[in-house]
């Protein structure tokens, strides 16, 4: 590295880019870390400041202006909408793919079509942008069967349905524009049964560093019942992505998706989040994100012993040679508090208190809708709100420990699942009764 410490950016409001703004803080690189637009707790390790995304010049007359060196892009619609080509257009380091690669989570059908393509295993589909030949397409297949819009739905696009009415209004739901522009196109996919597990590859457009592999848990409610979110809490590492289906999922998923890219001439730079679905048949493609996951990044960060910068800094820069990541063998767990009513309707603006939370190393409250107010409480802003998060030897001791933390926050209009990790807490009593 040329310059041994420098200004970074983050961008984004998640818990996710807290728990990045968190680690990057610690970074021996990190000379002062801004975050846009932050949360009430990315307040505590960077400067929160205001900058639209989408203004790509206002953002790049803000690196100008403050001698930021590098740009983490958090969230996806910065990425498909080009930000990071600008960036690097104006030769600033960004890191996250440019748009033409970030269709890999842009445009499902475009994903679909790449694994057509590359022999990748995932679903059976047809991709459709016009409702007659979606509904004709629907009556030849099983049940049950999958309908989701083409583009960024804020992951509200993907219908599971059970009967074939349920499918025929799930692709007139979505081209009547219930998804508006993201359901332009439709992609119908064949119902895959499994396990779910997310796997984490640091890409630098032609070399792969694989990451970390973790469990979300989509549904609001416990046992994994109600609709789905955009996660209620995870951990890491997930046992079932055992080293053979890491390396299988490596030969057969990420290196024929990386390839493919840079033979297309739009190599992926960045991180590539590959949601899983481990079948009796192997692991298959369910999705693709061209970020890190939200509440995953939370136990990531959690587990990281090397400094993230250099490594974020090599993928932006486009070679990750020399780049070895070390995690520490504990467990992470994180626990989502949220808003009642979440994924519905809920309201803003109730008040939180950490007041009676003991933050160490084992144990870090990582921010999402919050918002610290001038008069120094904290106020919920969003649905998801706080992540507890906690290390333990095993996924059972962190997720006591992340309860524990849970039980000391005072915030009366919160909600959590009281069971995350539940999967992963039974393989290991099997492994101890054994
Ligand atoms: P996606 O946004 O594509 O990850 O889909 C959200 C969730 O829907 C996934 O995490 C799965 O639980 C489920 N899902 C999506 N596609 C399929 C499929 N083809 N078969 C079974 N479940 C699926
Ligand atoms: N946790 C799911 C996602 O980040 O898309």
């Amino acid at each position: 590295m040329t310059q041994t410490k420098f200004n970074i950016l983050v961008l984004g409001s998640g818990g996710r880019e807290h728990a990045l703004c968190w680690k990057i803080a610690q970074s021996q690189h990190c000379a002062h870390l801004f975050c846009a637009p932050g949360n009430g707790g990315t307040a505590s390790v960077a400067e929160n400041v205001v900058l639209d995304a989408t203004d790509h010049d206002g953002v790049v007359a803000f690196c100008r202006d403050h001698a930021i060196a590098l740009v983490v892009i958090g969230p996806e619609a910065p990425l498909v909408d080009g930000l990071a080509d600008t960036l690097q257009h104006h030769n600033i380091a960004a890191f996250g793919p440019g748009a033409a690669a970030a269709q890999l989570e842009g445009s499902k059908g475009f994903t679909k079509d790449l694994c057509a393509e590359a022999n990748i295993p995932t679903a059976a589909y047809g991709r459709f942008n016009a409702a007659a030949p979606a509904h004709a397409y629907l009556d030849k297949q099983a049940l049950p069967i999958v309908i989701k819009a083409d583009g960024l739905a804020a992951g509200k696009g993907v219908i599971i349905c059970d009967t074939m009415d349920a499918g025929h209004d799930a692709i007139d739901y979505i081209f009547d524009g219930a998804f508006g522009d993201a359901g332009a196109e439709l992609v119908i996919e064949e119902f895959m049964t499994g396990e779910e597990a997310s796997f984490f590859v640091l890409c630098d457009g032609t070399n792969a560093v694989p990451l970390a592999t973790a469990q979300d848990h989509k549904r609001v409610g416990d046992a994994d019942t109600g609709p789905n979110t955009g996660g209620m809490g995870a951990y890491s590492p997930a046992s079932i992505m055992t080293p053979q289906l890491v390396a299988q999922t490596m030969d057969t998923i990420i290196r024929p998706t990386l390839d493919t890219m840079a033979a297309r001439g739009t190599p992926y730079c960045g991180v590539l989040y590959a949601g899983l679905m481990l079948t009796p048949d192997g692991p298959k493609l369910v999705e693709y994100n061209c970020r890190f996951g939200d509440p995953e990044a939370q136990v990531l960060m959690m587990r990281l012993e090397t400094d993230l910068v250099p490594a974020l800094l090599a993928a932006a820069k486009g070679d990750l040679s020399g780049i070895d990541l070390t995690w520490s063998q504990d467990a992470a767990l994180t626990v989502v508090m949220a808003a009642r009513g979440y994924p519905g309707n809920y309201d803003k603006g109730t008040q939180i208190s950490l007041d009676g939370v003991n933050e160490d190393s084992q144990l870090v409250v990582f921010h999402a809708g919050t918002r610290a107010e001038t008069s120094g409480t904290l106020t919920a802003q969003g649905g998801r709100v706080l992540n507890v998060t906690a290390r333990g030897k095993t996924v059972a001791q962190a997720q006591t420990k992340a309860y524990v933390g849970c039980g000391k926050i005072d915030w009366a209009d919160g909600f959590y699942r009281k069971d995350i990790g539940w999967r992963e807490i039974e393989r290991e009593k099997n492994l101890g009764e054994k």
